[in-house]
This record gives structure tokens, C-alpha cells and sequence, in this order.
């Protein structure tokens, strides 16, 4: 089935370098969330995703927004209107591409440039990294309009967060900046808007540097050790690194080479030579 022009629009990329430039692209609505957007994002890391020119996918928004979140109009409204089933397909097809984002293979940077709003934190917490402007606003304005922070918005509260402040943030509907959003581990750092590309830039090169099968498989056991005792936690990074090996034999035999024979870097201070 062809894909209308309209659709295509609602996400635009570039490749530069080695990073995929994604973008939210709707910006006279402030890059909320339509079931359009959703599909058309899906299709996007799909393409991106084991193209050898993209080590790194960062992920920002045309305009004044990251994203507002989801469509009340084309998302909430009018699939409820059409029932159940046009329900549970929107959900399949926007919580689709954040459980997608979760587990992508390559390294994944959100670059928040402006607002954030309830859906919008499921992409967020998608991306392995959070970078912010100190002007954007973030916000769980589900209770502004009354309903609780579904699509998994609650669990990264609270993932984030330090309890109270995911209960006083889901609660309270107030926004934070993206100052405060750092303080409270919503991302990792804020800087002003006119230094957030270049600082992302930045962080995009030195992963660029890195052993991509060790970061694929450092980024999902950062994912997943969590939820799992200690012992389990050590079985599973030691089958985790054992499977990495068989992607990659030589890399880490290289990192130790030149390290130990050729000492040509210290591996406490940066990453081998590729
Ligand atoms: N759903 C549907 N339409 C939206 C959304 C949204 N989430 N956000 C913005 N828009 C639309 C507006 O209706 C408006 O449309 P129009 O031009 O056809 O009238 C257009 O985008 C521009 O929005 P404005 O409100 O005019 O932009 P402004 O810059 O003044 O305000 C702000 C930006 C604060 C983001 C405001 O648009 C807003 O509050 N949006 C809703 C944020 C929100 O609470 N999202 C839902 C979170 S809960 C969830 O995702 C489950």
C-alpha cells in the first residue's frame, strides 16, 4: 500500500557523519503524536537502522516542540469515536516504535529542543540518552485534562524519578525546564538551546568511537539488569558478552593489543583506535 505524501511528512531525517538527524515533523502542532507520525516513525527507524552510514540516531523536533505528546484529536478523540479496535491499533502502532527505540541497535539520543508532554516520554525514555535545552518544558499534563500518564508514562516516572518527585510531577500537572529536568533524571544534562546541537554532536562523536557490538550489548544489559537479582544479573551479562563475541571476535582482542603490547592508548582515559 503507497503511503501518502502527508503521512511521509510527518517525520523527516538526514544522515551526516555517521548520525541520523530524526525529526518530529509537525511543528504547526507542535509535534504531537497522530497514528500518521507513529506508522511514519516506525518506517523511519526500520530504514535507519542497519544502515552502515548511521552509528548513531538522534532524535529531535522541528520548531518550538520536542513533541506535545499524543494527538488528542487524531489519537484520543477520533479512534475513540470508531471503538475499541481503532484503540488498541493506535496503541500498537505508537507504544510500537517506543518498545522499537528501546532495543534499537544502534546508540539513540534524544534532543529535547523545546516542549514534552506526557506521550512525548515514551520516546524519551526509547532513547538511551537525554540531552535538553534549558528552555524546554516538560510536562505530565495528563492530569491537566484528566486522565492518569498511560502509555507507560507512570513506569518512567518512576524508573526517572526519585519517588516524590514522580508523584509530585504526575500529580501537580506543572512543568519543569529542562534544568529541573536534569536534576530530576529526566535527561542527562541542559544546556542552552543555541549549544544543544552541538553539545549532542559532541556525545554522537565519541560513541561513534566506540565498539558498536559492546555498546549494543552494554545498552541493553543497562536496560535489563534492573529488574533482575544480582546473581541473575551476573549469569545473564556473562551470556550477554559471551553472544557479543560471537559478533565481534577481534574488536576487544584489538582493544587489549594496544593497550598491553602496543600501548598506544590507555583504555581508562578512551576507546582503542577502530
Ligand atoms: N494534540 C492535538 N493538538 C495539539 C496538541 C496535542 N497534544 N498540542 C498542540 N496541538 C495543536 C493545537 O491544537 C494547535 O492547533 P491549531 O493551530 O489547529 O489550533 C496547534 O497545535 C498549535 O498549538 P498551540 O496551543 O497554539 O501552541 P502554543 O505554542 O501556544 O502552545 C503547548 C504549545 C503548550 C504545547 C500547547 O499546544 C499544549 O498545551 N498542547 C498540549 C500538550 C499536552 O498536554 N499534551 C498531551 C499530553 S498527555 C498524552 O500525551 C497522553
Amino acid at each position: 500500500m503507497s503511503v501518502s505524501q502527508a503521512e511521509q511528512d510527518t517525520v523527516a531525517f538526514t544522515v551526516e557523519d555517521g548520525i541520523a538527524w530524526v525529526k518530529f515533523n509537525r511543528p504547526e502542532k507542535r509535534n504531537c503524536m497522530s497514528p500518521q507520525l507513529n506508522r511514519q516513525m516506525m518506517r523511519v527507524l526500520d530504514e535507519l537502522e542497519y544502515r552502515d552510514d548511521v552509528g548513531v540516531l538522534v532524535l529531535s523536533g522541528e520548531g518550538t516542540a520536542w513533541s506535545a505528546g499524543m494527538d488528542l484529536k487524531e489519537y484520543f478523540r477520533e479512534n475513540e469515536a470508531k471503538g475499541l479496535g481503532a484503540m488498541r491499533q493506535a496503541q500498537r502502532e505508537s507504544y510500537g516504535w517506543w518498545r522499537r527505540l528501546r532495543w534499537y541497535q544502534k546508540p539513540t539520543i534524544a534532543m529535547v529542543n523545546g516542549w514534552c508532554f506526557g506521550g512525548g516520554y515514551g520516546p524519551l525514555f526509547g532513547c538511551d540518552l537525554a540531552f535538553a535545552a534549558e528552555e524546554a518544558q516538560f510536562g505530565l499534563s495528563e492530569i491537566n485534562w484528566g486522565i492518569l500518564p498511560g502509555g507507560g508514562a507512570t513506569k518512567i516516572a518512576v524508573e526517572l524519578m526519585s519517588f516524590r518527585n514522580a508523584m509530585y510531577h504526575s500529580m501537580m500537572g506543572e512543568n519543569v525546564d529542562g534544568k529541573k529536568a536534569a536534576e530530576w533524571g529526566l535527561v542527562n544534562e541542559a544546556v542552552p538551546l543555541a549549544n544543544l546541537k552541538e553539545r549532542v554532536t559532541e556525545v554522537a562523536n565519541v560513541l561513534l568511537q566506540k565498539n558498536p557490538v559492546a555498546l549494543k550489548a552494554t545498552k541493553d544489559a543497562i536496560r535489563r539488569v534492573g529488574e533482575m537479582t544480582y546473581e541473575n544479573a551476573e549469569d545473564y551479562l556473562v551470556r550477554a558478552q559471551e553472544a557479543a563475541n560471537s559478533f565481534d571476535n577481534e574488536g576487544r582482542k584489538e582493544g587489549i593489543k594496544q593497550f598491553i603490547d602496543d600501548k598506544t592508548y590507555k583504555p581508562g582515559l578512551g576507546a582503542y583506535d577502530k
